[in-house]
């Protein structure tokens, strides 16, 4: 049942702050086993972490945190591209496959691409005994509980936390974080479902009435650097998917090689910034943007104060670390989403074209 919530996808925005709160009690009750795939992960050459959709953007956080914070090069990629990418992969490399389902076609003939080149296969997902963690080496859970709205949002937070929590991990065991820093980090993830709930108090009526803004817009720009472009990519998603305007995420720096072009007065543009080094890097980006007429909004941490200044709409968000930015900075772009298709007269549970599940390629 939908809980009293209009939709399936509303319920599920509001149960992350529980989902996330699974995903941790799970991690901690099977801590032994989880431990010893860090050390898995730890001592892989290299790593490449395959998804589809939702899925890919996680595993694109993921790919950010393991090569900054525990030093492994990692290759984050589209699950329906990696068959181009796995010609040198060997018995060294692991290759982390994300799929909520589980069923997903394209992550599921990665993974036996990859089985047949001789790696390690991890998969992550949210459906016990589905298809992509039976035919994996190593299979771990979101245990997030059923997502039935099509647009993927807790399942996102709780594997953004799973993979956080092996990130810290990977990195502890490396000795490239500090033991202090790396028990700070996790505790900050042990803080995330108050945080989250926090967010979805404070933000949801005003997300709401941001809403209004865009609902009669054909076009917005998504725009980030560093984790803001994972989130940038997640949130142009869910926007396309449910509100049918037409999203596309970029990395703020390349926008000026191409897509500027098609701004003009009153055009989107939506920044998402997830540290104060980002900040630095990305007003200029926003300038650009400011001078052409764009609509700038920005979701940014609080504490970068001159933002407010810059854009047309600001959303200010609580401070984050770069474990917890994932989670916590996406609530915006979710409700973002939901009430642009809402507002547009559309079901958000039942988006035009799209399956919960695509087994086809
Ligand atoms: C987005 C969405 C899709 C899925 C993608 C992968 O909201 O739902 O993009 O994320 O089809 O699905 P899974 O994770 O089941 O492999």
């Amino acid at each position: 049942s939908k809980g009293g919530y209009r939709h399936y996808m509303l319920k599920e925005i509001h149960e992350q702050p529980y989902a996330v709160s699974m995903t941790l009690s799970s991690l901690s009750e099977n801590i032994e086993y989880i431990d010893s795939v860090v050390k898995l992960i730890a001592k892989a050459d290299r790593v490449i972490i395959t998804g589809a959709g939702t899925s890919f953007h996680a595993g694109y956080i993921a790919a950010l945190l393991l090569n900054r914070y525990a030093d492994i090069f990692v290759l984050p990629i589209i699950s329906s591209e990696a068959m181009w990418w796995m010609n040198s992969v060997g018995e060294k490399d692991i290759v982390i496959a994300i799929s909520q389902s589980g069923e997903t076609i394209d992550t599921l003939k990665a993974v036996r691409e990859a089985r047949r080149r001789g790696a390690l296969t991890i998969a992550i997902s949210n459906v016990l005994d589905s298809t992509i963690p039976r035919e994996s080496d190593i299979a771990l859970y979101t245990n997030a509980g059923p997502e039935i709205g099509v647009a993927a949002t807790k399942t996102f937070t709780a594997q953004v936390v799973l993979l956080s929590y092996l990130a810290i991990n990977v990195a502890r065991y490396r000795n490239t974080l500090r033991e202090s820093e790396a028990i700070e980090y996790i505790n900050s993830l042990k803080n995330l479902p108050t945080q989250i709930r926090n967010v979805l108090n404070i933000y949801e009526a005003r997300i709401a009435s941001i809403a209004n803004e865009i609902r009669d817009k054909q076009n917005a720009f998504f725009l980030g650097r560093g984790l803001g472009l994972p989130l940038s990519m997640e949130g142009a998603l869910k926007l396309k998917e449910i509100a049918y305007i037409h999203a596309e995420a970029y990395p703020a720096g390349e926008s000026k090689h191409g897509p500027i072009a098609l701004v003009e007065e009153g055009f989107p543009t939506i920044f998402t910034i997830a540290s104060s080094v980002e900040g630095e890097l990305i007003r200029s980006n926003i300038e650009e943007m400011k001078a052409r007429g764009s609509m700038t909004i920005a979701v940014y941490p609080k504490n970068l104060e001159d933002i407010e200044k810059l854009v047309r709409i600001s959303i200010k968000m609580p401070i984050a670390n770069d474990f917890t930015v994932g989670a916590l900075y996406i609530v915006p772009h979710q409700l973002l989403a939901y009430y642009t298709s809402v507002k547009r007269g559309f079901d958000p549970d039942k988006p035009r074209n799209l399956a919960k599940t695509v087994t086809v390629f």
